[in-house]
């Protein structure tokens, strides 16, 4: 019978061109409100814009509100707010869970930007602006497809969303709220558009995140700051001292050298890296983007395996002496810095930490005393290619990109992901539609107004081919 399937394709055809009548009838009422939504300088880890962060809550709860969600609330944690909404159709229709964040990083160096960071400005069809792409443009896309879908009738599955303001400083009070709402929570799956595609050309679905382990370290010497030519040669430099610490973490290969540190890490096999090295990428371009002249990193595995599948360890700031105009002759009393792990499975954010303030302790020599302190750490995780969701949102891009997307592993961390797993036994599909050269955490984040059209335009696909896989 070729009946069902040419009305089945008929009727696909008629959602894509509503779809696309109401983002072309509203495209510009579209981008007014996501770039009032990146004046919020809503910066989590400044204190300065606590009354900003508060603002964009609101503003969230109000937009939800607007496009038809029920139960708007914003939700009060010891930090910033959660604000959740919900639109519940049918309780026999699978739940989709929405996660995003209005928080976003610091902007500066504010110098480095072409224009202010929170007055949003069109450039050569990208919007320009701290938050643009993480996570701001991201999520709110999510907003304006349930508009969308209200508006025009093909809800297809009952939808919860929740937007939190402390993604950007590790999400410590999301996880409380997550563990005392559980059956508020209770979904079929958590769609996440906070991640990135290879590019327009190549559509891809991130279906990895790595965890991290962030610690801050202090080098101590002498109980002040000395002339270095009266002490000098004779008193360990606690700057030396941290920079040769530093330096011995990785070997002549580029592995780190933390006794322990890859006990637990699993190993791709050959099948699994051959997928993942056979999505494009250009090394000649990935350099040229960044200016530098030859790649960097553990010996024996490509880019992609080194940024998708094995763990690291970065200086992440690092700090001591005169830093000041001109010159100033002194052997510091004391050297910081930050330093974070990406994680993989099975590697345990507690357990590297652990380790690596063990490793650094021991390694640190006589004349200088150490400390090291763990700030915020999350879990890695994978999640899975072969589930209902994950065919949905396949299925969401093949059409509207005309193209099948790729599974890679993303390099970065949403510490929050692992969490949904353990807490409230969901999994996720990470549906970002951001590009790795959207600048995020940089100056001159961007975020393509052809890509936020497109991810409206593509989001109403998933809920609808996931409604119907499900059954
Ligand atoms: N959206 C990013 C994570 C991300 C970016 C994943 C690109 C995959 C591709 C998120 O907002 C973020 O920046 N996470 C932090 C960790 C957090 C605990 C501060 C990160 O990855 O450094
Ligand atoms: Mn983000
Ligand atoms: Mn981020």
């Amino acid at each position: 019978m070729l009946w069902p399937k040419y009305l089945y394709l008929l009727q696909n055809f008629n959602l894509m061109q509503e779809i696309k009548k109401y983002v072309e009838d509203n495209k510009q009422r579209f981008l007014d409100e996501l770039f009032e939504l990146l004046r919020f300088p809503s910066v989590s880890a400044d204190p300065k814009y606590k009354g900003d962060v508060l603002k964009t809550a609101d503003f969230v709860a109000q937009k939800l509100k607007e496009a038809g969600a029920d139960k708007v609330e914003i939700c009060p944690t010891a930090g910033y707010p959660i604000v959740y909404g919900e639109k519940i159709i049918d309780a026999s229709l699978p739940t989709v869970l929405i996660y995003g964040h209005y928080d976003v990083q610091p902007a500066d160096p504010l110098e480095l930007w072409q224009t202010p960071p929170f007055e949003p400005t069109i450039r050569d069809g990208k919007i320009y602006a701290r938050g643009a792409c993480d996570d701001k443009g991201q999520f709110y896309m999510h907003v304006k497809a349930f508009e969308l879908m209200m508006q025009t009738n093909t809800l297809a599955c009952n939808v919860k969303f929740m937007i939190e303001g402390e993604e950007e400083v590790g999400s410590a009070n999301l996880g409380i709220f997550v563990k005392a709402n559980v059956e508020r929570l209770k979904a079929d799956v958590v769609l996440i558009s906070d991640t990135s595609m290879i590019s327009m050309e190549n559509p891809s679905i991130e279906t990895g995140l790595r965890g991290l382990a962030y610690m801050e370290v202090e080098v101590v010497g002498p109980n002040r700051d000395l002339h270095s030519g009266v002490y000098g040669g004779a008193v360990a430099n606690p700057a030396t001292i941290l920079c040769k610490m530093i330096a011995s973490l990785h070997d002549e290969n580029n592995h780190i050298t933390i006794p322990e540190f890859y006990d637990k890490v699993v190993e791709l096999n050959d099948a699994e890296k051959e997928a993942l090295n056979a999505a494009p990428f250009d090394l000649e371009e990935y350099k040229k983007d960044l200016a530098i002249d030859a790649e960097w990193g553990e010996k024996g595995y490509s880019t992609l395996e080194r940024t998708g599948t094995r763990p690291t360890l970065e200086v992440n700031g690092i700090w001591s002496g005169y830093i000041g105009e001109g010159a100033k002759t002194v052997l510091p009393s004391k050297a910081n810095a930050k330093i974070s792990m990406r994680l993989v499975p099975n590697q345990n954010s507690d357990e590297i930490s652990e380790i690596f303030a063990k490793h650094f302790e021991k390694i640190a020599p006589k004349g200088v005393k150490v400390k090291v302190t763990p700030h915020h750490g999350g879990e890695p995780v994978v999640t899975p290619t072969d589930s209902v969701a994950y065919r949905a949102a396949e299925q969401a891009i093949l059409d509207s990109f005309g193209k099948k997307p790729i599974p890679t592993r993303g390099g970065g961390s949403i510490p929050i992901v692992a969490l949904f797993e353990d807490v409230l036994g969901i999994k996720s599909v990470l549906f970002g539609f951001g590009l790795d050269s959207d600048a995020l955490h940089s100056p001159n984040e961007k975020y393509d107004v052809y890509n936020y059209y497109k991810g409206i335009e593509t989001l109403p696909l998933f809920h609808k081919y996931y409604a119907e896989l499900s059954k």
